[in-house]
């Protein structure tokens, strides 16, 4: 699609309800986020979200999916600590949760982790930029590549994870001319969430751009629907009814 210029629109899914839904109305990749962890958990960060969570989750969405591609993010701590722990668990993420590939956080100390899967016949999506697992260590979810400094790096991370045979790369907050200088400079597809238009695609998760998520709302969410009021709106008719006794009536009876 890159070489083709067409850009490609991707979301998360977390069950297969939604993974179906989104499937059935065409988007192209399917990530299965560890965002999981804040947006269906209620958690104040992505770290806690365990491995088995994401294979339970994983297995729902790929179940569901006939038509988009579905990858499956690696949780804290499930790729960090070696390349064996990082190789088993990427494995289960397809073998057990049917995904077709695996997104890691982390830049060139990762590359040999991301060769080893590739080796292995995993493909490898890459995450630059802001990286949410790494939020005790920033201690903030400002963007990233600020200064031609930190843009330097992650153009270097982000040609280190290509070479290294990632077959595209997530580059999450950071400014939109680096995330056409990214674009540029990489073969693979750079697919942007609040990295600017000129990236090779974009990302949003799912909950964000339909008005579900309510507790933050980053900027570079674009939201199409606000499903959160309309949701507010259906129960309180609902409970209204039951309590005036206009639910059931005559038709929705036996
Ligand atoms: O976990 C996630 O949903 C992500 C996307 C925001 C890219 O990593």
């Amino acid at each position: 699609m890159k070489a083709a210029r067409e850009r490609i629109a991707a979301l998360t899914a977390y069950d297969h309800l939604f993974a179906a839904l989104l499937d059935q109305a065409g988007v192209d990749v399917i990530l299965v986020g560890d965002s999981v962890a804040t947006v269906l958990q209620g958690r104040d960060t992505t770290v806690p979200v365990t491995m088995d969570q994401m294979v339970y989750h994983c297995e729902m969405v790929g179940r569901a999916v006939q038509r988009a591609m579905v990858i499956g993010d690696m949780p804290f701590l499930s790729y960090q600590i070696s390349t064996e722990d990082a190789l088993r668990n990427a494995g289960r993420l397809l073998k057990e949760g049917l995904a077709e590939a695996v997104k890691l956080e982390g830049g060139a100390p990762f590359a040999p982790t991301v060769q080893r899967l590739v080796d292995a016949g995993i493909p490898v999506m890459g995450h630059l930029g802001l990286t949410p697992q790494s939020i005790h260590q920033f201690g903030t979810y400002r963007p990233r590549g600020r200064d031609e400094q930190e843009q330097q790096r992650i153009l270097d991370d982000a040609r280190c994870l290509q070479e290294a045979g990632a077959f595209a790369l997530v580059l999450e907050k950071v400014p939109a001319e680096l995330g056409a200088r990214v674009a540029r400079a990489l073969e693979i597809p750079v697919i942007g969430i609040g990295a600017g238009p000129h990236t090779d695609g974009q990302i949003l998760v799912t909950h964000d751009m339909l008005g579900l998520f309510t507790r933050f709302r980053p900027r570079f969410a674009r939201r199409y629907v606000e499903l959160a009021q309309t949701i507010g709106q259906a129960v309180d008719g609902y409970c209204r009814d039951v309590r005036d006794g206009s639910f059931p009536d005559e038709r929705e009876s036996y």
